[in-house]
């Protein structure tokens, strides 16, 4: 698993976490100032029914004939009573009490003001030079319940803002991201051959100097392998002209040295000027190949240049190549003479690297195929992989310098096609084949 974070993954998640975070803390701040708010207002009306109460209360303590006579105030009608008062002279005995009062609910002696019991919030007031005492009490659970409902109803919203910050995140970061991931794209569906700037006008500010950085590097690119392409193709068409007038004064001078001993020499000179001028101009096809221009305007039927191409090597492959041909034409985007180039060479590598005594099959079939095959040993797995790179050569006697596949596949990949290499050939226990699909473009 990839270890690097994603951006919208990190930002929803992020994002979401510190919404949460924030509300709670607007949920704890706002229900403590909930909680003050409510404490006074609970008792205030303490107060406001505790000094409502105290005449009554009195009125009846001091209309009784004996004091101790009616204790506990009738109830007119059935209910819970959320607050209690009890009703004591100075010494804390009982005068008169509400219907559903504990006397264990309030202290033992009674006294002015509020006051906390464990389970109650108490307000006492007096009257009559302070011998009698009302004293009203509400439970403190009460209180707590109303405190718990506020912080709850506070805290239900939570449970729709979490999954909503967090979707609208994603799709605002993905809504953002949107241009970033088509450079992404752009940069991704490029094509070897394909080194121009890559558009930045629409990415985000943040993300232009990356694109920017990019675009550099494609040019500094785009020049170092200009300059490389340019120096090979010109110092292989510098070195045409003098090879050949070389190899010209050679073959005068061999032809002047009959029965001359030095004349072994000179052959030996002759074939290094041969493979020098070969490679001269390999080094020029290599430079052709690389430097694009794999791509026609229009497509054009490839089995005519085949057929050439093939009549070309015909002495030299004195009767072993079998060729096939479509029933129909062969339309491809691959430029005509850039074709030529990569059929020569696998054709050309087919007579040398192949076994002599063995055929060489040449088929294009009507869906675009192009198969070269040749018997002889096989080429290890290992080597196969490398015979793409320039310079490369595997077991072989034959003369050469390593260049003929590097051709071939550079021509392949700038006409965005895909040349495959096998040994051994398919179908076959030996041997080595090359195919291409000159319609398949990626
Ligand atoms: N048809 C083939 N059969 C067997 N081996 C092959 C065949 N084609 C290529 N090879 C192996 O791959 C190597 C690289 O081929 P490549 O065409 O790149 O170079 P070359 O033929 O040796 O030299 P050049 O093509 O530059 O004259 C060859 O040296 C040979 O070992
Ligand atoms: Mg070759």
């Amino acid at each position: 698993m990839s270890s690097r974070a994603s951006l919208q993954k990190s930002l929803g998640i992020g994002l979401t976490l510190g919404v949460t975070l924030l509300w709670l803390m607007g949920v704890i701040a706002s229900g403590l100032v909930a909680q003050h708010e409510m404490n006074e207002v609970f008792d205030s009306a303490l107060e406001e029914t505790a000094q409502r109460i105290l005449p009554l209360a009195v009125t009846d303590i001091l209309n009784r004939e004996n004091r101790a006579s009616n204790l506990r105030a009738p109830a007119l009608k059935e209910h819970d009573e959320y607050l209690t008062y009890l009703v004591r002279d100075g010494e804390g005995n009982l005068l008169l009490q509400s219907h559903d009062a504990n006397p264990g609910d309030f202290r033992s002696h009674p006294s002015e003001g509020f006051s906390n019991t464990p389970s109650h919030r108490i307000y006492g007031v007096s009257a009559v030079s302070e011998t009698i005492y009302l004293e009203i009490a509400e439970p403190l659970a009460h209180r707590r319940e109303a405190a718990l409902e506020a912080g709850v109803a506070l805290l239900l919203p939570l449970f729709l803002l979490i999954p909503v910050s967090f979707l609208g995140v994603w799709w605002i970061v993905r809504f953002t991201l949107r241009q970033v991931v088509e450079f992404q794209k752009s940069i991704e569906s490029r094509g070897a051959g394909d080194l121009s700037p890559v558009a930045t006008d629409r990415l985000p500010v943040e993300f232009e100097p990356i694109a920017t950085a990019v675009n550099q590097l494609l040019e500094r690119l785009h020049r170092a392998l200009e300059s490389e392409r340019s120096f090979t193709a010109n110092s292989a068409h510098e070195l045409r002209t003098p090879l050949a007038t070389a190899l010209a004064k050679v073959q005068r001078l061999k032809g002047q040295m009959d029965g001359d001993p030095l004349k072994k020499t000179v052959i030996q000179i002759e074939d290094a000027l041969r493979s020098l001028s070969t490679l001269s101009g390999k080094l020029l096809e290599l430079a052709k190949a690389e430097g694009g221009g794999a791509i026609a305007q229009n497509p054009q039927n490839l089995v005519p240049i085949l057929e050439m191409v093939v009549k070309d090597f015909a002495s030299q492959a004195q009767g072993r190549i079998v060729l096939s041909l479509p029933d129909n034409a062969v339309d491809s985007f691959l430029d005509p003479d850039t074709f030529a180039i990569l059929v020569r060479n696998l054709i050309e590598n087919a007579i040398k690297h192949g076994d002599p005594a063995q055929l060489i099959e040449i088929s294009m079939h009507d869906n675009g195929t192009l198969k070269v095959c040749n018997g002889g040993g096989i080429v290890s797995p290992a080597q196969l992989d490398l015979l793409r790179n320039r310079f490369v050569r595997s077991t072989t006697g034959a003369s050469g310098s390593g260049l003929g596949l590097a051709i071939a596949d550079a021509i392949a990949k700038g006409a965005g096609m895909t040349l495959h290499l096998r040994s051994p050939a398919r179908e076959r226990q030996d041997g080595f084949e090359a195919e291409i699909n000159l319609r398949n473009r990626q």
